[in-house]
């Protein structure tokens, strides 16, 4: 089994650096971010407020989640583009502190891995929690601005200032909660991708491997 860990908080480049390098290795690609926010789709579609972990903790459960390279389907539902909507990325942070919610996705991540054998795994706690003898591990930074302008991109709908705090918001929410907060592995190699092109920092990945 071949895994590189790809960890680091939103506009880090994560997404981008983790496909292109699946797509080097000819490896699977999961995005982790997508499965949290899968559980926030699900919470809401069924009324539930996300900050109730009991009633959060019960529906991850039974929860049908089907992550693949074209998208997200959940219960059933193609979730793909809702689960980067605004209410989505609002409540996901909530739901992302939830110890039963992280036991229950990180238990999948790693059955869904094993079952195809080799990924390219990006997240928050890949190195640290989910595949602590990863083959490579690469912790990606960027400056705010940077990473806000990119995520402003991709969001045009909203303005850029809500972008920024949002994500700085998030960023703390991140990094101080009690459960596997989002921090750089002791081994992990460190990027910032503020000023670099992908085809860089993917070749400089691919040189370490
Ligand atoms: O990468 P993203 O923005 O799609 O992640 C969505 C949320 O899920 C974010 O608030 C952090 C959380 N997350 C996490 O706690 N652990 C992971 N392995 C991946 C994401």
């Amino acid at each position: 089994m071949r895994v590189i860990a790809i960890d680091g908080p939103a506009g880090s480049g994560k997404s981008t650096i983790a496909r292109h390098l699946a797509t080097e290795l000819g490896v699977a690609y999961l995005d982790t971010g997508a499965m949290y926010r899968a559980v926030a789709f699900a919470a809401l579609r069924r009324g539930v407020d996300p900050g109730e972990s009991d009633l959060v903790a019960a529906i991850v459960r039974d929860l049908e989640l089907e992550i693949g390279p074209d998208g997200v389907v959940v219960d059933g539902v193609d979730a793909t583009v809702e689960i980067r909507g605004p209410e989505v990325t609002k409540a996901v942070s909530a739901v992302a502190a939830n110890p039963v919610v992280r036991a229950e996705l990180v238990r999948r991540q790693r059955e869904w891995v094993a079952s195809r054998g080799s990924a390219v795994v990006e997240g928050r706690d890949i190195g640290t929690v989910v595949f602590p003898d990863a083959e490579l591990k690469a912790y990606l930074t960027a400056r705010l601005d940077v990473r806000a302008g990119r995520r402003h991109q991709e969001v045009s709908d909203l303005d850029y200032d809500a972008v920024a705090a949002d994500m700085a918001r998030r960023d703390t929410v991140d990094t101080e909660r009690e459960v596997d907060p989002l921090q750089q592995a002791g081994d992990a190699v460190l990027i910032d991708t503020s000023d670099r092109s992908i085809d860089e920092i993917v070749a400089d990945l691919m040189e370490r491997l």
